[in-house]
């Protein structure tokens, strides 16, 4: 085990690459960084991650922020959930721990969102605990290197990963490069399709690297089918205001904001629509379908552009709706088709 973390632990001191969580690294960074980090691209965090800093240098300046300017900075980074739940962990890392991430595996596990994975991840890079971590990264890697012919998702190998982790870790002459080195590994050179074994550490020790097509394993998990949801949203302006309201706080963009609206599992007729919402509208109109492909769901957004003579409700100008939670369909609908009118 010793020879396997060493050359893994030199071989990401050569080849890290350039990422701006790893240009200066603090405890709070890095617990930023791993939260986005869950289920998002590298590339996209790479672009966004100093921008987010700048505006939230410190779980203190995020507390006091609030969660909607949270969520707005999250905009595009899908997964909202996690947004909300960053600044959660913001407040109990203010309140319980006085402003300073804490250090251990149980502490950092006690924080909202922060998942074994996340705190060791964190504890192992910044504070060098010898803790183990699982991502789906190091579930391929384990599966090759031990030739575990099974599911991404079977829960043996699952179990198989968590304690092939902890034996490197436990050997490592550092958990930081040795943890961030297997995470790097899967993600550059043990890569889901044609890994690159010619230029692997753990080449040497590992099974599926003799074999013809070492992307043979692991065996892809079974994708559930994507669930499809009509969301119907009707425009509604007035002197350069629109009306917005507030989703509800679980499931799909939960808590962030839209123009009224609501959803169907079958297609709506305008008229199924206009009778459907809880507003009277004098006039609306279809004007648009827009398609959009989540991991669990296909979201059909039908827009509709309406009047009505109600004043009540929540109105927005440009630049509030700009400081709002918003999903980044949503906010691309208003911005074709209502803030292009403007002049500006
Ligand atoms: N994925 C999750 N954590 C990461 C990290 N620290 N560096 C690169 N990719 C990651």
């Amino acid at each position: 085990m010793r020879s396997r973390v060493s050359s893994l632990e030199g071989w990401f001191r050569d080849h890290a690459r350039d990422l701006p969580w790893r240009r200066h690294r603090t405890p709070w960074r890095s617990l930023v960084s791993e939260l986005m980090l869950q289920q998002t691209q590298v590339s996209r965090i790479a672009l966004r991650f100093e921008d987010f800093m700048d505006r939230f240098p410190t779980p203190r300046v995020m507390v006091d922020a609030g969660e909607d300017e949270v969520l707005a900075a999250w905009e595009g980074l899908g997964y909202y959930r996690r947004a909300r739940l960053l600044h959660a962990a913001a407040r109990c890392i203010v309140e319980t721990h006085g402003g300073e991430v804490p250090s251990t595996v149980g502490a950092l596990e006690s924080l909202p969102g922060v998942g074994k994975y996340t705190a060791g991840a964190v504890a192992s890079i910044v504070f060098e605990v010898r803790a183990p971590i699982v991502d789906g990264n190091v579930v391929r890697v384990t599966s090759r290197v031990l030739g575990l012919d099974r599911r991404a998702d079977d829960p043996t190998l699952l179990k198989e990963a968590w304690t092939f982790s902890e034996g490197l870790v436990q050997a490592s002459a550092s958990p930081s490069l040795c943890n961030e080195g297997l995470m790097e590994l899967g993600a550059t050179v043990c890569t889901p399709r044609r890994p690159t074994c010619a230029v692997c550490p753990l080449a040497e020790t590992c099974a599926a690297a003799r074999l013809e097509t070492p992307d043979a394993i692991p065996r892809p998990k079974v994708r559930p089918v994507r669930q499809v949801v009509h969301m119907h949203l009707a425009l509604i302006e007035r002197s350069g205001r629109v009306l917005l309201e507030q989703r509800p706080a679980g499931g799909l963009w939960g808590g962030l904001w839209q123009p009224l609206g609501l959803e169907s599992s079958e297609s709506m007729t305008l008229e199924a629509f206009r009778q459907a919402l809880p507003i009277e509208l004098l006039r609306c109109e279809h004007v648009a379908t827009r398609r959009r492909q989540l991991t669990h769901r296909t979201v059909f957004i039908e827009v509709h552009r309406a009047m009505t003579r109600r004043r009540s409700g929540r109105w927005f100008d440009r630049d509030e709706a700009s400081r709002l939670g918003m999903a980044r369909p949503i906010r691309d609908i208003l911005d074709r088709y209502v803030w292009s009118s403007e002049a500006d």
